[in-house]
């Protein structure tokens, strides 16, 4: 028995992934996909965006669904992981026969995604990649957040017309297609206002010990380090910025927003800028209705990501809706056309690259909370 066994097994989960495969879908339902860090070192991220989603989704099944249909949210984790992305995509398309994909929130897991989307014919909203090669993958790759080019120029304008800081350091991570990208950015327009970059220095997504570049950069005495990475990192990395005895403002991207971000950084991180899709201070109508309903579900007080969550479902259910049918095509389609579309994150037209033009905001760490300073427009 214990020989056959190793044999055996293998064939019975065949069989059931075989079964599985060819599942009976319901046909009264419309089943979507959601690829996202649900666990792991960026797990807030896909957890807001998750909660964000679920709630508008709520809305539109509790109003009856689109067409007579309810819709079905399929989340899959994939760890904070390019080649799990890729792979959770994969099973959404191939076993779960979602219609359409919504993912992922970092640049490198929507970039490891958007090529097996966009073979398939699959539609896929990233509600906050920022980097601008995620839509440049093909016709059926959306988003509906800006994109970095404008964001490193809102946090380099601001340094230099808010804050008058001229002598800047950067610290990025290489291992993110994000983090590569926006300190680039930063450092274009930050250079067109006459600023200096003093040191350019790296680390890798995972390190815990950043003291060495610290030092290093402390040395050359800058006004201001900008760090766009992701709020795990950048805790830690203002901790020890404090201990080498770093004074410089600290700045940083969208990849700050999480409620983590102070239980890291502590002290460290108090008074630091950083650049965000929203701010949940608005006191736009739609906003107040979203952080009202938002914090009766799930206690809390969302996120820049729970807003792009619940926009980026907004707008693929408005694509559905207007859809001719329910092919992939014709919802790609309808995608393409949204204008004027009033999120909670502000008004979504995409444009002919398949992006969303829109204003960002800046917000500085005060203890737990991120206090609204300015909206800065394309
Ligand atoms: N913009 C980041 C990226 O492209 C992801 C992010 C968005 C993180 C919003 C936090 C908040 O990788």
């Amino acid at each position: 028995m214990k020989l056959v066994l190793p044999f055996v097994l293998p064939f019975v989960l065949s069989l059931f992934v075989s079964f599985s495969c060819t599942k009976k879908m319901n046909p009264n339902e419309i089943r979507i996909g959601q690829f996202a860090s649900m666990t792991g070192s960026e797990a807030t991220f896909g957890i807001s965006t998750d909660e964000g989603i679920r709630l508008f989704l709520d809305e539109v099944n509790q109003k009856g669904g689109v067409k007579g249909k309810k819709i079905k949210l399929i989340t899959m984790d994939n760890q904070g992981k390019p080649e799990e992305a890729a792979a959770v995509a994969t099973r959404l398309i191939e076993q779960e026969k979602v219609l359409a994909l919504l993912g992922e929130v970092a640049s490198s897991r929507s970039l490891a995604a958007a090529p097996i989307a966009q073979l398939k014919k699959i539609p896929m909203i990233s509600p906050s990649s920022t980097n601008p090669k995620v839509t440049e993958v093909g016709d059926y790759i959306f988003r509906v957040c800006f994109i970095d080019p404008f964001q490193g120029r809102v946090m380099a304008r601001f340094a230099n017309e808010n804050l008058k800081l001229k002598k800047v350091a950067i610290l990025r991570d290489l291992k993110s297609d994000y983090s590569i990208g926006l300190a680039d950015f930063f450092v274009a327009t930050h250079k067109e206002y006459g600023g200096s970059v003093v040191a350019d220095l790296s680390y890798q997504s995972g390190d815990v010990d950043f003291k060495a570049q610290l030092t290093q950069i402390k040395s050359q005495l800058p006004d201001a380090l900008y760090i766009p990475g992701y709020y795990t990192e950048v805790g830690l990395i203002a901790r020890q910025a404090r201990e080498v005895g770093l004074k410089a403002i600290l700045m940083g991207g969208d990849g700050w927003d999480s409620e983590k971000l102070f239980e890291i950084g502590g002290e460290s991180i108090e008074g630091a800028y950083f650049s965000n899709h929203y701010s949940n201070e608005s006191t736009l109508p739609e906003v107040i209705n979203f952080v009202q309903a938002y914090k009766a579900k799930y206690q809390k007080v969302p996120d820049g990501l729970a807003a792009q969550g619940y926009d980026a479902a907004g707008v693929l259910i408005k694509a559905i809706s207007e859809a001719k049918d329910f092919t992939t095509k014709s919802i790609r389609e309808e995608l393409a056309k949204i204008k004027n579309y009033q999120g909670v994150t502000g008004m979504i037209t995409i444009d002919q690259n398949r992006n969303a033009m829109k204003s960002a905001v800046v917000v500085q760490v005060s203890g737990k909370i991120n206090k609204y300073v300015t909206t800065i427009n394309p």
